[in-house]
């Protein structure tokens, strides 16, 4: 092994998935008056995450990997777990279905990262075997995430969908508990 370490864009990836999760599990055992907080790092995390791959990470693998049709999935994955962020980010730790809103975010993400980081048959795993340049991506993944942090330091802008397409969604009420008889 060589004593510096080569920055690689799978590893750099990985460690955006393990610090939401520990930010998902803070979440869990949380006060309060701390929900609303880490709730803003996770969003801001996730956004800047979902840009990075889809920006940089995405493309590249884009017809160089074995199954393409993981990168679609990817995407609408993405933009469903970016309906819940905006969601979350109009919202506040009294808004009605807070809690399940992370929860659910949560599973979606753990479901995603299963996605990417299988063995063998994975995103990250055929990423790696097409031979793509990780260390030349990381370099840009890192430049974009680091402007991204910059940009959405002050605040954080509504997510924006790729392959969600102008959906029209009524809101509707929640339906109060009504005993069958
Ligand atoms: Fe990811």
């Amino acid at each position: 092994m060589t004593a510096s370490k080569k920055p690689d864009a799978i590893a750099l990836l990985k460690e955006d998935h393990r610090k939401v999760e520990d930010l998902f599990d803070k979440f869990e055992r949380a006060r309060e008056d701390r929900k609303a907080m880490l709730v803003k790092q996770i969003c801001t995390e996730l956004s800047i995450h979902t840009m990075i791959e889809e920006e940089i990470f995405y493309p590249s693998c884009k017809g160089q990997i074995e199954e393409d049709d993981l990168l679609e999935e990817s995407y609408v994955e993405h933009d469903g777990a970016k309906v819940l962020i905006a969601e979350l980010m109009d919202g506040s730790p009294d808004s009605e279905f807070y809690d399940a809103k992370v929860m659910v975010l949560s599973e979606m993400i753990k479901h995603h990262v299963k996605e990417e980081e299988k063995r063998s048959e994975g995103l990250f795993a055929q990423a790696r075997d097409a031979g793509l340049d990780m260390e030349a991506l990381a370099e840009r993944l890192m430049a974009r995430k680091e402007e991204l942090m910059q940009e959405f330091a002050a605040s954080l802008p509504p997510p924006q969908t790729r392959s969600f397409t102008g959906h029209k969604l009524v809101q509707s009420e929640p339906v109060e508990a009504k005993p069958v008889d």
